[in-house]
């Protein structure tokens, strides 16, 4: 699928970096050094409120009707036309197959009409990458923590694109069980932001919430599912047949959020360690949602610092789904590698090998 070209004829200059993944449609025009000369994201968090979740089709709609002006403001804002870009990025796995689709055909047809190069892009790289944008040193090779509505998965990063699995959830994401804790304490969607908030209010040692696989040192792999559910009894056991808040005092809610959210943040940060060391990478790199978290964000680095690690996490307005993190097809661009037309979404994870 991938084609070698030789380097760039025209002499522009900047990338034009697609994301429409999930429900977030993001386009940016990106500098090799990391400059953004212009970005755009709308988001559908009021489309899916009211299913607390996303809904696949509900996304890939929203993504139909906002691509194009998305892509045009980021043009707009940067300075640009097609003469000043050298290629299309867009972000073709893992990700909801209808989302997927509306960003890689957006993509395909620039490509066509404007005649440039299209690489596809790994999501998951992408929120690693991240972490790198704009600093001076590679960030590589590291162990990679993703950890976002979709994914909690540790990697062995030996490069920005050549990755071996480590470990991961062998149920709920970090970021889902955020978002369905949240939904059981009567918070908007997505809940992550909003429960962290709450969680600030409460004591995070007031309700002893299980720590799924914790005390396993031989796997590098999280479970929340069980995790969720024992809040869900928690909060029944409160009195509250239908697992809301209704009946819980501010503080019980907020005992809740920051109990929750603290044994979330000791599965990362433990499991994230071992992987250091198993590894004997001594540099750890973390993007995607959660890693927004500011009591995570604390917490690793002090574990980080207590053993030495070096840390990188992804700037806050970088965690979340953007497309700024395309700056990752530099690296593809760079040695002529790039994609034909017949490029493809793969809406699945490629676990083992994210090549
Ligand atoms: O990376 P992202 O934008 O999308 C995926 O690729 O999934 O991550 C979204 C997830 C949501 O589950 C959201 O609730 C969570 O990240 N999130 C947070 C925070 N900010 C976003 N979770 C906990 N604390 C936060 N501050
Ligand atoms: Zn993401």
């Amino acid at each position: 699928m991938s084609e070698r070209s030789s380097s760039d004829p025209s002499g522009s200059q900047y990338l034009l970096a697609i994301e429409s993944t999930c429900d977030e449609t993001a386009a940016a025009v990106l500098a090799r050094d990391g400059r953004v000369l212009g970005e755009c994201i709308a988001t559908q968090e009021s489309l899916h409120e009211r299913f607390a979740g996303v809904v696949p089709e509900i996304a890939a709609r929203a993504h139909l009707e906002r691509i194009l002006p998305v892509i045009d403001t980021s043009m707009r804002q940067a300075c640009v036309d097609s003469s000043n870009i050298c290629a299309i990025a867009v972000a073709t796995h893992p990700g909801l197959p209808g989302s997927l689709l509306v960003g890689l055909s957006a993509a395909k047809a620039l490509a066509l009409a404007w005649s440039k190069p299209l690489i596809g892009i790994n999501h998951v790289q992408a929120h690693i990458y991240a972490c790198g944008i704009g600093k001076p040193e590679s960030i590589f090779p590291c162990v990679g923590l993703v950890v976002s509505g979709g994914h909690t998965n540790l990697y062995r990063c030996n490069s920005p694109i050549d990755w071996v699995y480590l470990g991961g959830t062998i149920d709920d994401a970090a970021g889902e069980a955020f978002d369905k804790v949240a939904v059981m304490l009567g918070l908007p969607f997505p809940g992550g932001p909003y429960l962290s908030k709450l969680a600030v209010q409460g004591d995070p040692e007031s309700i002893a919430f299980p720590r799924p696989l914790l005390d396993d040192p031989s796997r590098l792999d999280f479970s929340f599912s069980g995790l969720k559910t024992a809040v869900r009894y928690h909060i029944a056991g409160a009195g509250n047949r239908d697992w809301t808040s209704a009946i819980m005092s501010d503080r019980q809610r907020a005992d809740v959020a920051a109990s929750f959210e603290q044994a979330v943040i000791d599965c990362l940060v433990v499991k994230s360690m071992l992987a250091v060391e198993r590894t004997k990478l001594n540099r750890l790199c973390v993007g995607g949602g959660v890693a927004a978290n500011r009591r995570f964000r604390e917490q690793l680095q002090r574990a980080c610092d207590r053993r030495g690690t070096e840390l990188h996490i992804a700037d806050p307005s970088l965690c979340t789904d953007n497309a700024v993190m395309g700056a990752l097809a530099w690296e593809r661009y760079s040695v002529g590698d790039t994609d034909t037309l017949e490029l493809d979404a793969q809406p699945g994870l490629l676990r083992h090998r994210t090549k």
